[in-house]
C-alpha cells in the first residue's frame, strides 16, 4: 500500500476493506451462499484460464474503449449494481463519481442507499437496475421515476432465489442503524474507528433505507427499509416471459437482463426485446452449484452472436480477467466486490484505484497477446483446459 493509500491489486483493496469494515458488514459484502461452490467457482475459473502470448511484433498502443448498451465507455468494465448500504458514507454517489473519472457506466440497484437523481447528476451514464417486485404499476412509475432522473438503460435481475443460509455463517444486519442498534453494535463498531469516524465526519449514521424503492414518483412517503423492501420482494409473483416482453416495452429503451446461465433463457431475453443480457450467476450469491459465468459464456456468446450486447459478471478480479471474458465473447464485464473493497478502502479514489488497476491490467494482456485493441481479442488467445467450458439449456441433438 502505497502512502497515499493506493494500491496495486485488488486482493489488497479487500484485505484493506477487511481491516477496515466492521465484521458484519465486511461479511455482508462477502455474501455468497450455502456451501459456497459457485463463489469459489467465479474466481477459479478464470485462474484455470492461461494465455498464449507472443514476443515480438507487439503493438506500442492499446485501445481499450467499447460501447455498451448505447453508451461510450473509455474500458469493457462497468459497475455492477449492488446495495452498498453502509460501506461508506458517500456510497453508491462515490461509485458514480468514480466510474464518471474513469470514464465508464454505473448500474445503480433499487437496493441502493442513495436516490437515482443523486446518483445521474454524478455519472450521467447510469444504468437504473430493478427486481421484479410488488406488480406492473409499481414497476411502471418505479421505471418513469428512473427515465425522469435521466438514467440511460435498465438492468433487470431475475436470478435471485431466495437463499439465505450459509454454511460459515450470516451477518445480523439491524432493520435500521439508529442509535440504539449502533449501542449493540458497538463492541465490534468500536474495533474498527476509521470506519465509525468517516460516518461521523460526515454527519450521518450509515442509511439501511431504500430512497428508490418509495411507491409513486418517489417524493411522498418514507423510503423502506431494506428488509422491508425485501420482505415484499420475496413475496411478490415471479414474473413470465409475457412480464419480461412487457417490462422491455414498458421502458422502451436500452435493456440487459443480468442473471442468464443458459443459452435457451439467453435465446429468449433476445426474442423478448432485451438489447443486452449479462451473464452472471449474481456473483455465487444465489442458487449454489450454479457454474461460473466465464464456462457457460462461450456456448451463450456463439447463440445470441450480434443480436445483443453480452456482458459477464461474477469473479473479475484483475485486467486480465476481463482479457479472458471479452476473449470468449463478452463484450464487457460488470464488476461487484472489486469495487465494493476499494470504496471501503479508500472511498471515491478507492473505486478509481480499482479501475485504473483494471485497465492497468488489460492494458498489459493486450500488450503480452500481440494486440492494439480489445476488438482484436480471440478465443485463440486464450488457453482453455479441456473440460472447462459448460453448456446449459442447449437443445440435445439424437
Ligand atoms: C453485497 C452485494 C450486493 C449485491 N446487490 C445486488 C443488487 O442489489 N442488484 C443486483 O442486480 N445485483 C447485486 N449483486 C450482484 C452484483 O451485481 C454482481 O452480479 C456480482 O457482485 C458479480 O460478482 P463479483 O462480486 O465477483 O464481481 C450484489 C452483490 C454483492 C456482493
Amino acid at each position: 500500500m502505497g502512502a497515499n493509500g493506493w494500491f496495486e491489486t485488488v486482493a489488497e483493496a479487500q484485505r484493506r476493506a477487511k481491516k477496515r469494515l466492521p465484521p458484519s458488514v465486511y461479511s455482508a459484502l462477502l455474501a455468497g451462499s450455502e456451501a459456497g461452490a459457485s463463489y469459489d467457482d467465479n474466481t477459479r475459473a478464470f485462474a484455470e484460464l492461461g494465455f498464449a502470448p507472443h514476443v515480438a511484433g507487439l503493438s506500442a498502443k492499446r485501445e481499450t474503449g467499447t460501447r455498451v448498451l448505447g453508451q461510450d465507455i473509455s474500458l469493457p468494465v462497468v459497475i455492477s449494481p449492488t446495495g452498498v448500504q453502509a460501506v461508506h458514507p458517500d456510497g453508491e454517489v462515490a461509485v458514480a463519481r468514480a466510474a464518471a473519472a474513469r470514464g465508464t457506466a454505473i448500474g445503480l440497484s433499487s437496493f441502493a442507499s442513495k436516490p437515482v437523481e443523486e446518483v445521474v447528476a454524478a455519472n450521467p451514464q447510469t444504468f437504473f437496475q430493478m427486481y421484479w417486485m410488488n406488480g406492473k404499476d409499481s414497476m411502471a412509475a418505479r421505471m418513469q421515476r428512473a427515465r425522469d432522473a435521466g438514467a440511460v438503460g435498465l438492468i433487470v435481475t431475475l436470478d435471485w432465489s431466495f437463499s439465505h443460509g450459509r454454511d460459515w455463517g450470516s451477518p445480523s444486519i439491524p432493520e435500521r442503524l439508529d442509535l440504539r442498534t449502533m449501542a449493540r453494535f458497538a463492541p465490534e463498531v468500536l474495533r474498527r474507528p476509521r470506519w465509525l469516524r468517516d460516518f461521523a465526519r460526515s454527519g450521518q449514521i450509515p442509511d439501511l433505507t431504500t430512497p428508490n424503492l418509495v411507491e409513486g414518483d418517489g417524493s411522498g412517503g418514507p423510503a423502506p427499509t431494506f428488509f422491508g423492501a425485501y420482505g415484499q420482494w420475496m413475496t411478490s409473483e415471479p414474473p413470465s416471459w409475457e412480464d419480461v416482453a412487457w417490462m422491455v416495452q414498458e421502458w422502451g429503451g436500452p435493456f440487459l437482463l443480468k442473471g442468464v446461465c443458459r443459452v435457451d433463457d439467453a435465446l429468449r431475453a433476445v426474442d423478448a426485446g432485451a438489447t443486452g443480457i449479462s451473464v452472471s450467476n449474481h456473483g455465487g450469491n444465489n442458487l449454489d452449484g450454479t457454474p461460473a459465468p466465464i464456462r457457460v459464456l462461450p456456448s451463450i456468446a456463439r447463440a445470441v452472436g450480434d443480436q445483443a450486447d453480452v456482458l459477464l459478471d461474477g469473479g473479475v478480479r484483475r485486467g486480465s480477467d476481463v482479457v479472458k471474458a471479452v476473449a470468449l465473447g463478452a463484450k464487457a464485464v460488470m464488476i461487484g466486490r472489486a469495487y465494493l473493497w476499494g470504496l471501503a478502502a479508500n472511498g471515491q479514489a478507492g473505486v478509481e484505484n480499482v479501475l485504473d488497476v483494471l485497465r492497468g491490467g488489460i492494458d498489459s494482456a493486450l500488450l503480452g497477446l500481440g494486440h492494439s485493441s480489445i476488438h482484436d481479442l480471440t478465443p485463440d488467445d486464450v488457453l482453455v483446459p479441456t473440460g472447462f467450458t459448460r453448456e446449459l439449456g442447449v437443445p440435445r441433438t439424437a
